[in-house]
């Protein structure tokens, strides 16, 4: 019965942090993404001087600075939940979750917020030149912010930079129900920044962010596009989002490739999950089938011979280590993390495609007469959310059963120990057990209590997003001023007509 009670604690803890942490990150990568494109059109406006570029940033701030409010808020629930549910847990990490998240503060969050004030209220208090700086610097806050967390994040996938040392009482070690409690304590600040898996992770986060912001504003032009609305604005956001999502889909194409082969370095029962490679061999690449652990295979398997060897080595001959190397309890739940790695990349391929045609389409003046490709675009930021929480939900699941990942039992030559099945053997007493980090003090009933309260308010607090965006989007962009297009290099002529266009698809709306 306590078993029982132990294990819905834990359970229910995990739900409730996925719950709160999935709903967290709709917000992040859409303001960092966001915060590129709006640095774009500022400095494309201090270049040209067009003003349909200042429009188009002003408009996309207001949308940036209600999701940067939802970020914000959603984000410390998480800093709360480490406390309330996860004390042993912030306990072993303590030192470095501490530092880490300190300088997110100091560095990012302090940085992004002082100039978003000047980013939506100074338009006509401050200098061109000092707004685009202050864009820069809410886009490099936004970018800083996620540095950290990141390296938290990556600590405790891949921990370097530290020593466990027992947590002490009054000069003892401190005992709770007979178990020493451990800490981690950070022995060189840098190595444990730049552990093994900080510099992938990072790159493949901030490109699964830009595609996430540009995906955003390509929907949204897209639409008014399709509506015959603020054309000239849409065009130009389009534009600029499409040239940022093209460059992203295809470096993060690059940046997961090298990511899964340090996975493999690193944790090799994670990439066997991934591709749910259950027998050490040849190793195939899965495109798509049924993952079963219990009878370790994968039903109605489509999968190319020798894919995953010549991905990770370029060799399709040679041995890639399946999940038989792994203890039953050491191996991490398959079809969730195959389905969840699976979607991803599906994702990844679909952007890489799609971007691409429209790249060809558009320098061949032709995209934004391709009605059926504009509505690709509408609904091309669902796949985008998609893809980032099916990325973290991969990394996270295929992390399991452990919360900070232990390293593997090595000789003194340094090579890794098996027992007598040939299984890896992890080293215990480096790392921490999910199972083993919930506070000890907290019932089921209490977290059950608590995840339909979040149910609750983040349901409320989706809808009022969706509203207020809607309220934006339905508003749209400001008209621009002739007489300042006129500067610009348009000319009279074609100021008076955008303008008058601009009046007439206000016009339609209002009718
Ligand atoms: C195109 C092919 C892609 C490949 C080969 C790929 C590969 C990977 C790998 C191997 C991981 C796990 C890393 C780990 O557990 O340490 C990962 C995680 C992740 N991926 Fe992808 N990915 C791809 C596309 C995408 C796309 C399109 C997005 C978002 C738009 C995305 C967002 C993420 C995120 C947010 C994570 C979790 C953070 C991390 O561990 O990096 N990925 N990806």
């Amino acid at each position: 019965m306590t078993m029982l009670a132990e294990l819905d604690v834990v359970l229910l803890s995990r739900i409730q942090f996925a719950l709160t942490i999935m709903f967290h990150y709709l917000f992040p990568p859409l303001t960092i993404g966001m915060g590129v494109v709006i640095v774009y059109l500022e400095g494309m406006f201090l270049r040209t001087r067009d003003p349909l570029y200042e429009e188009a940033a002003r408009f996309w701030t207001k949308i940036f600075a209600v999701n940067f409010a939802i970020g914000v808020a959603t984000g410390i629930v998480m800093e709360f939940e480490f406390g309330t549910n996860w004390a042993t847990y912030s306990r072993f990490v303590g030192d470095v979750f501490g530092s880490a998240l300190a300088a997110e503060g100091i560095f990012a969050f302090f940085l992004e917020s002082g100039f978003l004030a000047v980013l939506v209220f100074g338009w006509d208090k401050v200098s061109q030149g000092f707004h685009f700086f202050a864009a820069l610097m809410v886009s490099l806050g936004s970018i800083f912010s996620s540095i950290w967390i990141t390296v938290a994040n990556s600590w405790q996938q891949t921990p370097a930079g530290h020593e466990i040392v027992p947590m002490l009482r009054d000069g003892e070690p401190w005992v709770i129900n007979g178990e020493v409690i451990r800490r981690a304590e950070i022995t060189d600040f840098w190595a444990m920044v730049f552990n093994p898996s900080t510099v992938h992770r990072l790159v493949h986060v901030w490109l699964g962010c830009f595609i996430l912001g540009a995906a955003f504003v390509m929907s949204i032009s897209a639409w008014y596009l399709l509506k015959n609305r603020h054309r000239e604005f849409a065009e130009r956001s389009f534009t600029g989002a499409l040239l940022l999502a093209t460059i992203s889909s295809l470096a993060i194409l690059v940046s997961g490739h090298k990511q899964a082969q340090n996975v493999y370095e690193t944790q090799p029962a994670k990439l066997a999950a991934f591709e749910a490679h259950f027998q050490t061999g040849k190793g195939d690449l899965s495109l798509f089938g049924i993952p079963d652990a219990d009878e370790e295979t994968v039903h109605m398997n489509l999968a190319i011979p020798g894919g995953l060897g010549l991905l990770l080595f370029g060799d399709s001959e040679k041995e890639v280590i399946g999940l038989d190397k792994f203890r039953k309890e050491d191996r991490p739940p398959v079809a969730l993390s195959y389905y969840s790695y699976h979607l991803m990349i599906a994702i990844g391929g679909f952007f890489i495609f799609a971007t691409l045609l429209a790249c060809w389409l558009r320098i061949r003046g032709r995209l934004f007469e391709h009605r059926w490709l504009l509505w690709v675009f509408v609904a091309a930021v669902v796949p985008a959310f998609l893809a980032n929480e099916a990325g973290w939900v991969a990394a996270e699941v295929g992390r399991q059963p452990w919360i900070v990942y232990p390293p593997f039992e090595k000789s003194e030559e340094g090579t890794p120990q098996l027992n007598d099945n040939g299984q890896f053997i992890y080293d215990e007493t480096q790392g921490l057990r999910t199972t083993e980090a919930v506070s000890q003090f907290i019932s089921a009933g209490q977290v059950m209590g608590s995840i339909i309260m979040f149910a609750a308010i983040y349901m409320l607090l989706f809808v009022i997003w969706v509203y207020v965006l809607h309220q934006k989007i339905t508003h749209g962009p400001e008209p621009v001023d002739p007489a300042r297009s006129k500067i610009a290099s348009g000319g009279a002529m074609e100021a008076a007509t955008s303008w008058q266009q601009h009046r007439e698809s206000l016009t339609n709306t209002q009718e």
